[in-house]
Formats: C-alpha cells, sequence, structure tokens
C-alpha cells in the first residue's frame, strides 16, 4: 500500500538506491535476487554495506562473528547500547526488500540522527547480521545466534549436500569458527534491540495499514524423517508385497499438512524437500529422506507437534512396512516482543499519525536472538499482495520511508525509557 509521504524526500531517495544497489550483487545463475550467506555476491555486498555505513557518518567494523557493525557514539559510551538492524543476505531464488529493509532502513535512521546533531545518550548500534536465512546447513541467524552466544559446536559440525561442514565455511569466509560467540559489543545487557522488516504476509496491506507492530515470533520445529524400506524389482514386486519408502513418505508430507491445517489457532506447516536414494527408476523406493518445519505463535500447540506427527507419521509408515527415523530440531522457540518497545514504537507511531496494528511474525529473524541479550521489540511494514522469499516480493518505497520514520522516533524514545529487561520465552 502507499501511504501519502510528507517525509524527506533525500531519505526516499537513499533508501531507494539503498535496495536498487544491493539487488545489483546477486547470484546470476540462480532465480530472483539470490545473495546467500558465504556466497561471493554476498562478499562483495557487504563491502557496499560499510561503504553505505561510512558515509552515514558510523565507525565501522565487522565482529568476531562476521557482523558487520555500525557505531553512533553516544553521549556515554558505557551505558548499554541501543541496537537496530536486520540482515542483508537472502534465499535462493529470494527478493530485494527481506531483511535489507532493515539495514538500508537503520542506516538512514541513524544518518538523520546524527545530522539532527542531538547525541543519544548511549552507543547506537546498526548491525547488518551475518547469515539471517536458514542455508544448506539447516540453521538461520548464524550472527545474532553467535552474538547471543547461541551457536553451539555442534552446529559447526552441521554439513551441506557436499559434506562440507559449517565450521569450514566459516574458515572459507576468513572468520575463525572458535571465536564466533567472542562478541564484545553483545557480552553485556543491551539497553534495547528494535528491528525494521517487511511483513512477509498480507495483513497490513488487507487492513490498509501502514505499520505493524509485533507482539511474538512464530516458534519452528523442524525435522529430517528416514524411510528405510526394501528396494525391490518394480516390474516383478506385486503392489502388495512391497516395503516402498516413497508411499511412506508421501503420506507423511500429507500428515504435516494436516497438522498444519488442524492448528486451533495460527499455525504452518511445510514438506520443503522429499529426497530418494533410488536412481533407477525400475527399482522399489527403499530409502527417503524428507525435510518438514512447523510454525506457530501457539506454544502449547507447537509444544505437541512433535509427538503428535512422530506417531502419525510412524503409524502410517508401519501399514507399508516402512521403518523411519527421526531428526527433530528446534530452530527456535516463540519469542514474546517487549511490552515496554512495543508501548515505545506505538507512541512514536500515533507521534507520526501513523496507524498501526498488533501482528505476530510467522517468520524468524535475528530479533529472537537478541531477546535474550535486551528488550526486543519489531515494527513491520507492507508487502505486497504478502509474496515474500520470492522474486515478487515488494514494498512501496513510502512504506519504507513510513517505517524508517517511526524507527527515528523510537530509537529516540527508547534511549531514554526505562524498560523491563529482556522477557524470558516462556
Ligand atoms: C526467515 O525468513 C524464516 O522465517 O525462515
Ligand atoms: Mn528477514
Ligand atoms: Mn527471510
Amino acid at each position: 500500500m502507499t501511504t501519502s509521504s510528507t517525509f524527506d524526500t533525500g531519505a526516499q531517495e537513499r533508501l531507494e538506491s539503498g535496495i536498487t544497489d544491493l539487488a545489483e550483487y546477486r547470484d546470476t545463475e540462480r532465480n530472483g535476487w539470490t545473495r546467500e550467506v558465504f556466497s561471493s555476491p554476498y562478499r562483495d555486498s557487504r563491502q557496499w554495506t560499510v561503504a553505505r555505513m561510512r558515509e552515514a557518518g558510523l565507525e565501522v567494523y565487522t565482529d568476531h562473528a562476521g557482523n558487520i557493525i555500525g557505531r553512533l557514539a553516544g553521549a556515554n559510551p558505557n551505558a548499554p547500547s541501543l541496537v537496530t538492524g536486520s540482515h542483508t543476505d537472502t534465499v535462493d531464488g529470494g527478493g530485494r526488500f527481506d531483511g535489507i529493509v532493515g539495514v538500508v532502513g537503520a542506516i538512514e535512521a541513524a544518518r538523520q540522527l546524527r545530522e539532527t546533531g542531538k547525541q543519544l545518550s548511549r552507543d547506537l548500534l546498526v548491525v547488518d547480521f551475518l547469515g539471517e536465512e536458514s542455508n544448506v546447513f539447516g540453521l538461520s541467524c548464524l550472527g545474532s545466534r553467535a552474538a547471543a552466544r547461541e551457536l553451539t559446536t555442534a552446529d559447526l559440525d552441521r554439513q551441506d549436500y557436499r559434506g562440507v561442514s559449517l565450521g569450514q565455511a566459516y574458515t572459507d569466509f576468513g572468520l575463525d569458527p572458535s571465536a564466533l560467540t567472542q562478541v564484545q559489543w553483545a557480552r553485556e545487557p543491551l539497553h534495547a534491540f528494535v528491528e525494521l522488516h517487511i511483513e512477509q504476509g498480507p495483513t497490513l496491506e488487507q487492513g490498509q495499514l501502514p505499520l505493524g507492530i509485533v507482539t511474538a515470533i512464530t516458534g519452528i520445529e523442524r525435522f529430517i524423517a528416514t524411510f528405510s524400506g526394501s528396494a525391490d524389482h518394480a516390474g516383478t514386486t506385486a503392489m502388495t508385497d512391497r516395503q516402498d519408502a516413497m508411499i511412506a513418505a508421501a503420506e507423511a508430507v500429507l500428515a504435516v499438512r494436516r497438522e498444519g491445517c488442524g492448528a486451533p489457532n495460527h499455525g504452518v506447516a511445510t514438506t520443503t524437500r522429499v529426497e530418494s536414494e533410488s536412481r533407477s527408476p525400475n527399482v522399489v523406493p527403499s530409502l527417503v529422506r524428507m525435510t518438514s518445519e512447523v510454525r506457530s505463535v501457539d506454544t502449547s500447540w507447537l509444544g505437541g507437534v512433535k509427538g503428535r506427527l512422530t506417531s502419525e507419521i510412524l503409524a502410517r509408515a508401519a501399514e507399508y512396512g516402512v521403518d523411519v527415523g527421526f531428526d527433530w530440531s528446534t530452530d527456535n522457540e516463540v519469542v514474546h516482543a517487549s511490552t515496554g518497545v512495543q508501548d515505545v514504537v506505538a507512541s512514536a507511531a500515533d507521534t507520526l499519525g501513523i496507524p498501526w496494528m498488533p501482528i505476530p511474525s510467522g517468520a524468524t529473524h535475528d530479533a529472537v536472538h537478541m531477546a535474550t541479550l535486551g528488550p526486543m521489540g519489531m515494527i513491520f511494514l507492507p508487502s505486497k499482495a504478502g509474496k515474500s522469499h520470492c522474486p515478487e516480493e515488494w514494498s512501496d518505497i513510502s512504506d519504507i520511508a513510513t517505517g524508517v520514520a517511526v524507527l527515528v522516533h523510537t530509537l529516540k524514545a527508547l534511549d531514554t525509557a526505562d524498560l523491563a529487561p529482556a522477557t524470558a520465552t516462556p
């Protein structure tokens, strides 16, 4: 949606050029605006981010986790920092706005704060977090996870489809895997963290509202199921005599869908990969792997997903004589935004006359991990037709400028706000 904006046209031009410039860094062999973590377009794009931060008057460095930090010095550098930012990596075949808006927007907000000449009482850190999107290692939010000291050595042993470990990928990118969690700026509790982001869903556009204030971020449970049946001749083995791993996996795909459809509140369930070991079309499949995930902000429903899906998939597979092994992992638990930060964003929006609504996030964000370090909030702006993680992803520049104006007011108000410490995950 487009609001008639009264905001600085210079700001709009800078935001627009930021989005357009970053879109140039992409893997031209893939669809859309692909800039995956550790790839060469991603590496190159980070020089653009550093330059844009410097040009905005920020002091720039890269921390041990690979996050790019732009610091706007406050009056008391020893006071807990105020932090804002997002990510500039994209999913394979992704768009130009997811994460990018929160980095380009945060740099613009810091620039506007500096240009008004009013120094904040504490440091403002603008962060471009390393690799937020879930990657070939199946792990999201690398930079924020490491800063929050939640990245484990087991995570570094995860392997991609070529057998390369995450630790090796860090080394190849020029980062020391043994030092990733030694992030100085995140050692002490933060004063607050706030992230500007596109909604990635249709709610704001449908409600004709330019702004959402995030209440909670979805929890994510993922699993890889391995179906083991029996390899047999596809021409001579009767249908009733087969132990077909593919059929058991097909039943499981539908079971995952039924689980999402049956959520009492909002819940979603997706299967993203089904892979068979069998390469010959004339062999009954004996080994199939499937990757699925389930998301919701409803903790009690999400908490039961593992038990319900495991028993349903096992029961269906048993009908075909197929065994199933499960590897479950929690990408993140449900995280609630700080009510204090939500209130500050709401009064910033009200002061600017910007209508808003409270909204849960169905996507995960770096904010999940920052919430362990301090009070966390997120500001959403509309996504055209709710499209995201695809080339059609779009947000109007006037809406982005509106979001940045709210971010500027929010940062000023957060600087002096007395906030309750980080909210514990329920
Ligand atoms: C990231 O965008 C996610 O929600 O997986
Ligand atoms: Mn994102
Ligand atoms: Mn994303």
